[in-house]
This record gives structure tokens, sequence and C-alpha cells, in this order.
């Protein structure tokens, strides 16, 4: 009885003792996508959810910004899940260079990174999405430039190495950088229990045919995709699917698509259904709070934030609950949330004024800013450069 005692005391003591110093409860991840170079920046998350500057870390590669027209825009890659955050790792690209990266996260300090080895050929150009497995670790790349597809590696030590049987074209006829918006592939994801690899490619306008849903099955041995994917077809009014993100739970996934609003593909029985949101003008971004329980869906045309209910048990009825505007010119793109201490909280990259914005999610219909943090100066004083047009990709990760 009292050796027990003693033991649980001591117990609590080292326990008390671990967390007695106030660590870093987690970070934001973005890109530079500069051409000049690629460089990765960590911010760090406050025990309120809010933001300070960390550091830049070297990419090992070059940025690159897709065409769209005689003049530069925003959103230089078409994409969701540049950055893509698994275990104590983060995963990006070099859109310029047609390479992937790993860095390794330092749970003590999450805002300081160290690249596994060098960058590796993404298996083909214009790499503009990751997929990572958590139960097998395969790392799936998906290029949408002139060589276009999805392509698999895997970790060795400090190498990073091509899986064989997972380059699989999507056959675009596609340039590098590539054209968009249309025509070209934008998400790719592990489906819920990581038996397919699904990725998102945008119809054409001219003439006009509509996007899909390409589906590879995954060999749970070897990890090799099925040779030809399946074409998942959208439902009426659907043209370009853009991100994707799982339904909670269900094997569905909601889709945001650029045409009218978002999707969702139950797949259990292989439906789907289309939501329309009034005057949107470029749903491109989408994530998941589970504390709200909510989607979160980005306007980038609007800067407006939708927040979307799916029934949980009827998963084809969904209902925007609530919109939330942010300042004019912020032009947002990708988005994440961080479970901070029982909070969630919504980070949004905004290149216009060159911040992030966070919003605290206390529950649903309840998003508020509580911070527009301005990253530009902080890393201009560092002499890493950044802009409007090439900033992309964000993606958090909690201790
Ligand atoms: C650490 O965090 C706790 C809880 O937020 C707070 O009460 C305490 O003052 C902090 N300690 C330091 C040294 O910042
Ligand atoms: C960052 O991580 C590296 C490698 O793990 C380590 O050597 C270094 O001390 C860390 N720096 C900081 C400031 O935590
Ligand atoms: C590919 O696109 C280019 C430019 O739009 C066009 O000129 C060419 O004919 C297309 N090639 C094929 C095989 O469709
Ligand atoms: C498909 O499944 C979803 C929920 O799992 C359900 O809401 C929907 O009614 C089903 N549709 C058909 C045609 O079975």
């Amino acid at each position: 009885m009292m050796k027990l005692a003693a033991i649980a005391g001591l117990i609590l003591l080292s326990s008390a003792s671990a967390y007695s110093v106030n660590k870093t409860t987690g970070a934001v991840y973005f890109l530079t996508n500069e051409v000049s170079g690629n460089f990765i920046v960590s911010s760090a998350i406050g025990a309120d959810g809010k933001l300070t500057l960390g550091q830049a870390f070297s990419v090992g590669g070059s940025g690159a910004n897709g065409i769209t027209g005689p003049t530069p825009q925003p959103d230089p890659l078409f994409s969701q899940g540049v950055i893509t955050v698994s275990g104590n790792q983060v995963f990006t690209v070099n859109p310029g260079s047609g390479s992937l990266a790993i860095f390794d996260i330092d749970p003590c300090n999450p805002t300081n990174l160290s690249i596994v080895g060098k960058p590796v050929n993404s298996g083909g150009d214009f790499p503009v999405s990751v997929a990572v497995s958590k139960r097998t670790k395969q790392v799936c790349v998906l290029n949408t430039g002139t060589v276009n597809g999805v392509s698999c590696f895997k970790q060795l030590g400090t190498s990073i190495i091509p899986i064989p049987g997972t380059t699989r074209s999507l056959g675009l006829n596609q340039t590098n950088p590539a054209t968009g918006v249309p025509n070209t592939a934008s998400d790719v994801i592990f489906n819920h229990d990581e038996t397919k690899l699904i990725a998102a490619v945008k119809g054409t306008t001219t003439p006009p045919v509509p996007g899909y849903l390409a589906v590879w099955d995954v060999n749970p041995f070897t990890g090799a995709l099925s040779p030809e994917f399946t074409k998942v077809t959208l439902p009426a009014g659907g043209a370009l699917p853009f991100s994707i993100t799982p339904i909670e739970g269900k094997n569905a996934v909601l889709v945001s698509d650029l045409a009218l609003g978002y999707e969702i593909f139950d797949f259990t029985n292989g439906t789907s259904a289309a939501f329309p949101i009034a005057n949107q003008i470029a749903i491109c971004w989408s994530t998941f709070s589970k504390k709200t329980g909510n989607y979160y869906i980005i306007d980038s045309g609007r800067n407006i934030i939708s927040e979307v209910s799916v029934d949980p048990v009827a998963t084809l009825k969904a209902d925007t609950v609530m919109q939330y505007t942010m300042p004019a010119g912020s032009i947002l793109l990708d988005t994440d949330v961080a479970s901070i201490g029982g909070n969630d909280y919504l980070y949004v990259l905004a290149p216009g004024t060159q911040s992030i914005i966070v919003l605290a999610l206390p529950g649903p219909l309840g998003a508020t800013t509580i911070q527009n943090f301005a990253f530009a100066d902080g890393l201009a004083a560092a002499g890493v450069k950044t802009d409007v047009f090439a900033l992309v990709g964000l993606a958090t990760y909690t201790a």
C-alpha cells in the first residue's frame, strides 16, 4: 500500500515537472513558393490560439505560379494539401522543381523543422498536393503539370524512395507550370480506411466537360495502385471539384466545387449530391472542426467563410448554417483547424494581406476572429521574400 502510493506520487511529480515549462502547443506552416527559392514558414500557436512568427526553412527547390492569363493571380497551385502534417512530420513539395520534401517536426518546439535527406523527384511535374497514410506512412504526390497523375514514396532512413507500381497518369493535356484553373488536378487524399487514393480533377470550361474524382485501389501489402483509376462522376451542376475533406466517421467526403459551392459523395452506396451556395465566386478550400462538428469552406472571390453542417445520419443532407465575411482584400486561400487545450481554432492563409487570419471556434455558429497575423515584415527582416501571388498552403500541427 505504502509502496504503491509512493510510486503514484513519483509519477505525479514527474508529470507535473514535465508540464511546468510552458512549451509551444502547436504550429502553423505555409509556403513562400517563390521561384527564386521555396521556404516553409512556421509560426507558433500560443495557448490562446494566437500566432507568433517562428522560422523559415528552405524546401530545397523552387516554387512556381500556375498560368491563368496575361497577369499573375493569387492561388498559384489551384490546389489543397500542398502541405500535409502526419505524425511528427510535415510533407510538402517544390512545385517549380518537381520535388517532394519531408521535414521532421521537433515536438518540443514544433516551429523547428529539420529536412529528411534531400528532396526527391515527385514522379511528374508541377506537384500540388500530398497525401500520407497514417498506417503505412506511404506518401502520395499529385502532379498536375505536363507529366500529371500520382506517384507514391516511402521513407527509408534518410532516403525517400519511390514505391513500385504507384506512378499513375491522369492523362490531362497540360503545361508546366500548369494552366488553370480548369483542367487541373487539385487535391489527393486516402479514404477513411486507406484502401483507396482519391484525387479531385477539375473539368474544362471550353468545351464544358465536368471534372471528376479519380479513385485508385491501394494494395494493402505493397502500396501499389491499381493501373487504372475509377472515374466518379459529379452530381448535376458540379464541374470544378477542388478540395476533398473526409466526413467525420463516414466513408464519405465533402468536396468544394468552385462552379457551385460543394458536393457530398457517400461511397457506401455510391450516391452524391450538390449543394449550391448563392452568389459564391470561388469556393476552393475546406476543413473540419471536431469541436463544432461543422465544416468550413472558403470563398476566395468573396472573402467569405461558410460554415456547413452535415447531418450525422443522412450524409447527403447538409446546410450552410452561417457565413463570416473577412476583411476586403484578404484573398482567403488554404485553411486548417488546430485543437489547443480543448479549444478549436481556424487558420486561414490570406495572401492579399500577407497574413494568417485566426478564428476561435467555441461552438457551432460562433466563429470569431481573434487575430490577423501579418508575417511579411518579420520575414523580410529575416531576408525571406514573400508575395501575394506565390504564397500558398496551410497546415497545422499540435503536439
Ligand atoms: C503556464 O501556463 C499556465 C496555464 O496556462 C499558467 O497558469 C502559468 O502561469 C504559465 N507559466 C509560465 C511560466 O508562463
Ligand atoms: C531544432 O532541431 C534540431 C534537430 O532536431 C536541434 O538540433 C536543435 O537544437 C533545435 N533547435 C531549437 C531552437 O529547438
Ligand atoms: C492540348 O492542348 C493544346 C493547347 O490547348 C492544344 O493545342 C492541343 O491540340 C491539345 N492536344 C491534345 C492531344 O488534345
Ligand atoms: C446512401 O446513404 C446515405 C447515408 O449513409 C443515405 O442518406 C442515403 O439516403 C443513401 N441513398 C441511397 C440511394 O441508398
